[in-house]
């Protein structure tokens, strides 16, 4: 077997958890490949809300095993929040949840160092979530980290306070207020004790040998692509490669060990945060976008910014992620709209171009748009896509025949049964 993977091709946010709860019941594992807290994922069932920061997304499916990677980074602290905040739901945690000795932890200075770097940065901060996720990368990349698997072992206080006293040299460079550290280690190692209650694993010999087996795997995307390291809109993005290579890397799969790769996209548009956003909206339809959407963030819950579909972005995420079957979500968001806009191009350094260019963050994007009819119908009571307004239908094709991949399944709602699938096969 080959795992699946699903990804938001946008700047987060895109219903991913939504969706990965919906196909679940397919799959075997769902596993976490890359960042860490700073993503929220919102479940909507029977009547019921969660939102997920660093479990999968598959935790209230019966069966599933739910696996966090060895490219995640973990706050104990939040996990264990995360893991009280189930305790309604009957779910036993300790026997559906696994967590990679690999993957690294997030440590209390490492949420000071993020907090003081964007202190220091003023008005070009990045508009970080403050979880620590960039330093923590920054002490994996740089061989300083402290893994999981470091809790075993009798050395981990003395690896956890050389890491601390290294961290707070730097920090003695910022002027920044270290009082809160006291609170923050004390739930720290609180975390740390509830953390080795759950199974610590070698995950890449796991989703290996569950492929083996012939069983399901789907990894799931955290953030999105245009926040990647590499190819996202550079310094504005998260410290991971949240893209399909990333499931590589952060699971332990080889590349010809991937199947699908599920691109999730808005029918419009959203970042939270600072950076650049070519079709980001000022006007009563950015308003009205928010103000239909919820568009607050699940972690921070700051107002999201609201724009229109931008398809050169688009292409370009599906391009990195060898995308096979799209998925549109937040449909229901756009009735009542008179007309909607999808951006075709940008005008950039005096040219019309189609693809998404080096330098976003200092050059001007301006976007070029193609207007469409706005329907009124809510989407929400419809149960096929046999009662699509034909509005909808045109802006669905218009967009399969711009990105050249089918839109499998378009999302109307946020309950789990606001899914209309349009094909089948990705349900089996
Ligand atoms: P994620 O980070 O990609 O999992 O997405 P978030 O959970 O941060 O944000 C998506 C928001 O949109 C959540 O509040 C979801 O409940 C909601 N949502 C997901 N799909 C739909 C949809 O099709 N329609 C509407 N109206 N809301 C949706
Ligand atoms: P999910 O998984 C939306 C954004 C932050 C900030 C930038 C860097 O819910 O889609 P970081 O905390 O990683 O240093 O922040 O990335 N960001 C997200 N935006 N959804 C997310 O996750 C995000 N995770 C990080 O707002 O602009
Ligand atoms: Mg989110």
């Amino acid at each position: 077997m080959q795992a699946d993977v699903l990804l938001g091709l946008q700047w987060g946010d895109e219903g991913k958890g939504k969706i990965v709860d919906f196909l679940t019941p397919k799959y075997n594992i769902i596993a976490r490949f890359q960042g860490g807290p700073n993503a929220g994922h919102t479940l909507e069932w029977d009547g019921k809300k969660h939102v997920l920061h660093t479990i999968p997304s598959g935790i209230f499916r019966e069966d599933a095993i739910n696996l966090i990677g060895n490219g995640v980074v973990i706050d104990p602290a939040i996990l264990q929040g995360e893991i009280e905040a189930l305790e309604p739901f009957n779910v036993d945690i300790n026997a559906v949840l696994q967590i990679s000795r690999k993957a690294h932890l997030i440590v209390p200075t490492h949420k000071l160092l993020d907090a003081a770097s964007e202190q220091a940065k003023g008005k070009t901060k990045i508009g970080s979530t403050l979880k620590g996720i960039g330093p923590t990368y920054m002490d994996k990349t740089g061989r300083n980290g402290l893994r999981v698997g470091d809790t075993e072992g009798a050395q981990f206080l003395d690896k956890y306070n050389a890491l601390k006293e290294k961290h707070l040299k730097i920090l003695s460079q910022y002027d920044f207020d270290l009082s809160s550290l006291e609170d923050l280690e004390k739930a720290f190692f609180a975390g740390v004790e509830r953390l080795k209650q759950i199974p610590f694993v070698d995950s890449e010999h796991l989703v290996n040998n569950a492929l083996n087996n012939g069983q399901r795997v789907l990894a799931e995307g955290a953030q999105g692509s245009l926040l990647d390291i590499d190819f996202g809109s550079y310094p504005y993005v998260t410290s991971s490669n949240t893209v399909a290579a990333g499931a590589c890397t952060g699971l332990g799969l080889a590349p010809n060990k991937i199947g699908e790769v599920f691109g999730i996209f808005k029918a419009y548009c959203t970042r939270v945060g600072s950076g650049p956003f070519p079709t980001e909206l000022f006007d009563e339809d950015g308003q009205m976008l928010g103000e239909k959407g919820h568009e607050f963030g699940a972690t921070t819950g700051r107002a999201r910014r609201c724009g229109w579909v931008d398809l050169p972005a688009l292409k370009y995420a599906i391009m990195i992620n060898g995308v096979t079957k799209l998925i549109m979500t937040k449909a229901d968001v756009l009735s009542g709209f008179k007309h909607i806009k999808i951006c075709t191009h940008y005008h950039y350094l005096g040219e019309q171009i189609d693809y998404f260019p080096y330098d976003i963050v200092s050059n001007e994007v301006k976007p070029v748009y193609k207007t469409f009819d706005g329907w009124e119908d809510d989407l929400q009571n419809l149960s096929s896509e046999a009662d699509f307004p034909a509005q909808l239908v045109t802006y669905i094709e218009y967009l399969e025949k711009e990105l050249n991949v089918p839109i499998s399944i378009v999302s109307v709602g946020p309950d789990r049964e606001k899914t209309l699938v349009r094909d089948q096969t990705i349900l089996t």
